[in-house]
């Protein structure tokens, strides 16, 4: 029998899976809003894009915070990572701090970025307003670093909410300006625009986005609450004086539980209103409190089981290092070569 030969050209090769990277600080626990605005969607993404995922620890340096308290912080950052579904054998994932071209790319791109670009930084001003008592270097520079850890994995999308918007913006212009002395050095990455109705508010003030940081706790649902804590949170959650379950402007708290609902259901607001035209606000409420109970249940437990093995997480990270330092070391050599830093 005739061997029946390929023909090369219309050999198919394999495309290139796009690259796809973010980072998240330590501080305090994960909330809702973190989870269906950012987390869940990495975990989806980890399918179609070679995805890499770090904890930001040096960026949360630029606020003073307690060495104790941040080191548990981060391997529980870490920890959350694994429980919401982000897989070390699909994904790179890792701790920002223990891959050195961070810091040191951080510098040479904060030497290519302009003061009054760095100020005019909103995230910049506002947190230099809220703690006015330490302004420090650091917090200006924020921008080089978060550059660095973007442009070292040479990534084609961040998936960023509207506060980090700006930041991507300034990295591009970095890259850009970098690319244009010295020839092709970065990627230059685009946004990754995460699907909309995916900003989650506040359920005490449905105009504020949710934080972690509120001091009020039913404002906001963390990824570890118990499934009774959130289904009494979204029993107390802000509404309005009207009775029926529709998306409509100003109807901000059932808007924000509509939307949190329609996220972790699929189903359209159209659909919801259907389900619960006659029903008073208690029961989609309830139904809302019950479904994102059921979606973190999951999270939690597998969080519980990680962080009973210390070990284990720390042989996810070292390894997660060791790969990310890897790639990251190949930018950082053509970036000094390119500069004229004397190769040794
Ligand atoms: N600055 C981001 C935040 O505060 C965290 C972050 C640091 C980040 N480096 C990054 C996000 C690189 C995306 C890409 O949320």
């Amino acid at each position: 029998m005739e061997e029946v030969k390929q023909n090369p050209v219309q050999e198919a090769k394999p495309e290139r899976k796009k690259i796809m990277l973010s980072g998240i600080q330590p501080t305090g626990t994960f909330t809702l809003g973190n989870y269906l605005g950012a987390v869940r969607n990495w975990r989806q993404t980890q399918e179609d894009f070679q995805c890499a995922y770090f904890i930001a620890d040096l960026h949360s340096l630029t606020v003073r915070q307690e060495p104790a308290k941040l080191r548990k912080q981060s391997i529980d950052a870490f920890a959350l990572l694994l429980a919401c579904g982000i897989d070390p054998a699909k994904s790179l994932v890792f701790i920002q701090s223990h891959v050195h071209a961070h810091a040191e790319l951080g510098w040479i791109l904060a030497c290519y970025s302009m003061f009054g670009d760095l100020s005019r930084m909103t995230q910049f001003k506002d947190k230099s307003a809220k703690h006015a008592d330490n302004v420090n270097a650091g917090l200006f520079t924020y921008p080089a670093l978060m550059a660095a850890d973007i442009l070292l994995y040479q990534p084609d999308y961040v998936p960023v909410g509207e506060d980090q918007r700006q930041h991507l913006e300034f990295t591009r212009d970095v890259a850009v300006r970098m690319n244009s002395i010295y020839g092709s050095v970065f990627r230059v990455p685009d946004a990754y625009i995460v699907k909309a109705g995916a900003k989650i508010m506040s359920l005490q003030e449905p105009t504020k986005k949710m934080s972690k940081s509120d001091t009020n706790v039913n404002a906001f649902i963390s990824i570890l609450d118990e499934p009774n804590v959130i289904v009494n949170k979204f029993k107390r959650a802000v509404t309005d004086s009207e009775t029926s379950v529709c998306y409509r402007e100003g109807k901000d708290g059932i808007n924000n539980l509509m939307s949190i609902y329609s996220v972790i259901t699929g189903n359209t607001y159209e659909q919801i209103e259907r389900d619960f035209a006659g029903k008073g606000y208690g029961d989609f409420k309830k139904a809302v409190g019950e479904c994102v109970a059921e979606e973190l249940r999951p999270v939690r437990e597998r969080f519980a089981e990680l962080t009973a093995d210390k070990a284990a997480i720390e042989a996810i990270y070292r390894k997660g290092a060791e790969t990310a330092s890897h790639v990251a070391e190949r930018t950082l050599d053509k970036v000094k070569k390119k500069i004229g830093l004397l190769a040794k």
